[in-house]
Parts: structure tokens; C-alpha cells; sequence
């Protein structure tokens, strides 16, 4: 028989920034992964209410079949779901902008995902999206969760640990746009016409094998481009692209020449040169700041014409890397692709001289089972003790919560790379622990 299954998919975080590019994917590709129904479901409804009002105009201008809600009530959002799209931002800007801010301060780098903010804001996101995982499992228990909400290395060791049988994959949107730029850098249309190797922790990780589905090795190529101009390529200088974002896949240049023999992910910048970042940052305007005034503007102002003209049949709204990538983990997930993409998950051998419980970044087949990780052999020595000294700040991070721990809470922060010692990890971490009294547990 005709395969006829028409799917469901909520959207967790529906005030996300990045739903509106999630349904335009969704509506346009309806021919490859067709749609019953589309929920939204928000804890803040008035922010998710300004998304959901322009996206309900788009859903009946091209799609009237599929059914559309919003809504603030669990019951509701997770019942008769078979994918959850999962992209909360637990605290929202406000904790943000002090995750980058209060590190700065002490003349640290303060980052959504890196070094003491993301420490920061893991301790609030777990709970978050544990929650959407139990909301998940009791309404709809044969649905798959694809998580992008970060910092998604810790977040993803900690759904190890608490729901290691959950249907939950973690997954991250850099590397897909950095291929959609090596595609570039090499002209071919996008992504999906290369096959590569890649390996490493989220936010953290190398490609050792980019090549044509002919074959032919695409790393000489790259590496030329890489060295010379990072990752950026000509539709930055075309149309434009944000200072900070300019900044980071230009520096990618600078970490590509730490090792020639790999091609490295951009915010490995934090990492190696955590010196020249706090300078060039300004603790009076961070990234919080840039995305305030950029694209949450944009989103919400195009939002609100949408809604103020009843109709989105102009709208500027187009997919991107992040959408496409959501969308297509889905597609082969429902039809049993076994497409090649990468996901994080339980390393289990997948590096072959790391910590079998490290949840690392690498290619996998997706299908009907979830993700298939593939063996990418041993890391070499410079990247096993980056990967090593990181993963155990992670860990550290997830037993800190879990324990109510201040000691290891303090170890995380002290052995991140890019706090200089221990008395300023201490000095971050009273300030953060201030800062966030209203999502963290008392620590002892
Ligand atoms: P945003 O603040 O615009 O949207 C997040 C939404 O989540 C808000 O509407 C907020 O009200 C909602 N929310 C917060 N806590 C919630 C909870 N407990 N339950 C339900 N909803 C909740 O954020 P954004 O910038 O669009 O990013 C969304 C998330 O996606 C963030 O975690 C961000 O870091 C992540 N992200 C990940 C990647 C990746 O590749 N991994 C890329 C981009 C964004
Ligand atoms: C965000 O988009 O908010 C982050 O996930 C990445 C960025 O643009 O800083």
C-alpha cells in the first residue's frame, strides 16, 4: 500500500526566533515530509502569541489543510505529536546577556555555550528540557524529540544520564552551516553534496575527511580557502553579515593553522584564543545585545506586519541551514532514509580512544531507529586532551546540578581552558550563583 501517513510536529519554544524559518521549511517541503497538524507551544504565551499570529496567516495562505495550534498547556502541545522540535531558551535573554556579561567582567570570555556562561545556563536549561522529555514520553510516547536548545553538549549529557531510553536527539546547526559554506568555498550547491568525517564534542570538534560524492578529496581545496579567509566566503561580502559572526569564521583561519591536518569548527576560537576574544569584546554590548537588535528585531517586526496586513504572501521569511537541517533529521527519521548527518550521542566507541561515555558530535545514519553512529577511529593526541579536559568540565557540570555541589560546580569552572585560575573561576561563580538564584539549586 501507498505510504499516506500525514505527520504532526510541535515546535517547543514556539517565541523562538528560529520558528518562523522552521514553518516556512516545513511549508515548503510538504511534498517530502507531509503534515496533519503543527502546535506551537511556548511557557511565555504572549511571546510565543506575536510568532503564532503570523505563522497561522502563512499556515492558511499555503496550507489550509494542516491543522494549527498555539498553546501554553502541555496537555495540549504534546498530545498527538510524532516530532518534537525542541528549542527553548530557559531564563531568555535577560539570564543570557549576564552569561556573557558577569565572565567578562573578571576578563573572561562570556559565551552562550562556552566557559562559565554556558556552565551558567546548562544549570538552567536541563531542567527545561527534561521537563519537554517527560511531557513528551507521557502524551505521546512514540515521538522522537530532535533538541537544538543549548549549551546541547551539557544538555545532552545530562539527558544521558536522566533519560538514557528517552527518544530525544541532540543536535546543533554550526557544523551544518559551516558545510553549507565549504559547499560554497568548493561550488556545489549545499551540504548534502558532500560526504565527510568530522569528530569531537559539540562546539568542539574537526573535520578530517571532506570529499564530492565522486570521490575526490575536497581538503586541499578548503584548507587553501581556510587558511586565507576562515570560512568566510563571497555572500558574506555580497549581503552582509553580522560583526561578531564576521569575526568568528574569519578567526576560523587562526585555528585551522593550530592543525593543518584538520579543518576545525568556529567557536574552537573560544578556546585557543580566549585572549584576543575578551579583547575584541566589549562587556557593555554582547552577542545578547547584537541579537536583540538584529534578528529578534527583524523576526518579530516582520511578524508583526504579517499580522498587521493579514497576510504573509510577501513575507521575507526564507529556510535556512537551521531549518533544513531540523526538517530533514525528521524525513529520515519517518521514511528509514539511513541519511548521513551529525547528531550528539554517547560515544561508545564511535573515537575510539575516548571515554565511552563522553557524548561526542559525529556522523550517524538516521533512520526509524533514531541516529547510527559511525566509527571514526582515534583521535589524535592534541584533540584527545581538548576533548578530554572539556568533556570532564561537562560531566562536572551535570554532577554539580545533580548533586547540589558547589566544589564541583567550582571545578568545572577552574578547569575550563579559558579561565585563567581558580580564584577567578570562584569570583565568576559567587557572581553567577547570585545571578541565577531563580532557576539553580541552593549549592553546598
Ligand atoms: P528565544 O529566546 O528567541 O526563544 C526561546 C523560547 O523558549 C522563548 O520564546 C521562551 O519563552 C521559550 N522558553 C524558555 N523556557 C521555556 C520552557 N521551560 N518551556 C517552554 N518554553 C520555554 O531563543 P533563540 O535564540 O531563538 O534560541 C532558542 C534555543 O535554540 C536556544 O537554546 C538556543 O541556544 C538554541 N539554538 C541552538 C542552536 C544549535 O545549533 N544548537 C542554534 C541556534 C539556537
Ligand atoms: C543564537 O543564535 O542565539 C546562538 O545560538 C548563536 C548566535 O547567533 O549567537
Amino acid at each position: 500500500a501507498a505510504d499516506d501517513r500525514k505527520f504532526s510536529v510541535l515546535i517547543a519554544g514556539g517565541g523562538s526566533t528560529y520558528t518562523p524559518g522552521i514553518v516556512l521549511t516545513l511549508l515548503n517541503g510538504l511534498d517530502k515530509f507531509p503534515l496533519r497538524k503543527l502546535k506551537f507551544y511556548d511557557n511565555d504565551g504572549e511571546r510565543q502569541k506575536k510568532i503564532a499570529d503570523a505563522a497561522r496567516i502563512l499556515v492558511k495562505e499555503r496550507a489550509p489543510e494542516i491543522e494549527f495550534e498555539a498553546t501554553t498547556n502541555p496537555a495540549e502541545a504534546f498530545t498527538d505529536v510524532d516530532f518534537v522540535m525542541a528549542q527553548i531558551r530557559v531564563g531568555k535573554y535577560a539570564m543570557r546577556s549576564l552569561d556573557e556579561k558577569i565572565p567578562l567582567k573578571h576578563g573572561v570570555v562570556g559565551q552562550e555555550t562556552t566557559g562559565p556562561g554556558g556552565i551558567a545556563y546548562g544549570l538552567r536549561s536541563i531542567p527545561g528540557v527534561i521537563e519537554l522529555v517527560d511531557y513528551m514520553e507521557k502524551y505521546s510516547p512514540n515521538a522522537w524529540m530532535l533538541n537544538y536548545s543549548n549549551p546541547a553538549a551539557i544538555v545532552a549529557e545530562a539527558t544521558r544520564r536522566l533519560r538514557p531510553n528517552s527518544k530525544i536527539i541532540n543536535i546543533c546547526d554550526m557544523p551544518i552551516g559551516i558545510m553549507d559554506r565549504m559547499a560554497q568555498i568548493v561550488g556545489l550547491k549545499d551540504r548534502n553534496d558532500l560526504v565527510f568525517r568530522y569528530y569531537g564534542l559539540n562546539h568542539f570538534g574537526w573535520w578530517t575527511d571532506v570529499r564530492d560524492k565522486t570521490g575526490k578529496d575536497l581538503m586541499p581545496q578548503l584548507k587553501k580557502h581556510v587558511a586565507k579567509h576562515g570560512y568566510l566566503v563571497d555572500d558574506d561580502y555580497e549581503e552582509g553579515i553580522e560583526p561578531s559572526w564576521e569575526e568568528t569564521f574569519k578567526m576560523a583561519a587562526d585555528v585551522y593553522a593550530l592543525d593543518p591536518t584538520t579543518l576545525p569548527n568556529t567557536y574552537l576560537k573560544y578556546y585557543m584564543y580566549p585572549t584576543q576574544v575578551v579583547k575584541h569584546s566589549d562587556p557593555n554590548y554582547t552577542r545578547t545585545d547584537e541579537v536583540e537588535d538584529h534578528r529578534q528585531k527583524l523576526v518579530f517586526g516582520e511578524c508583526a506586519r504579517i499580522v498587521e496586513n493579514g497576510t504573509a504572501k510577501d513575507t521575507g521569511f526564507k529556510p535556512d541551514d537551521h531549518s533544513t537541517y531540523i526538517v530533514d533529521l525528521c524525513t529520515a527519521i519517518a521514511y528509514d532514509t539511513k541519511q548521513r548527518m551529525l547528531a550528539i550521542i554517547p560515544n561508545e566507541g564511535a573515537i575510539s580512544n575516548i571515554d565511552p561515555t563522553a557524548m561526542v558530535e559525529v556522523p550517524c545514519l538516521f533512520g526509524a531507529n533514531g541516529a547510527e553512529r559511525l566509527a571514526m577511529g582515534k583521535a589524535a593526541t592534541y584533540q584527545t586532551g581538548m576533548i578530554t579536559e572539556q568533556n570532564s568540565v561537562e560531566k562536572l557540570a551535570v554532577d554539580a546540578l545533580l548533586e547540589h555541589s558547589y566544589t564541583k560546580l567550582w571545578q568545572a569552572f577552574s578547569l575550563c581552558k579559558i579561565v585563567p585560575d581558580a580564584g577567578i573561576a570562584k569570583d565568576i561563580l559567587d557572581d553567577m550563583i547570585v545571578a541565577n538564584k531563580d532557576y539553580w539549586p541552593e549549592l553546598n
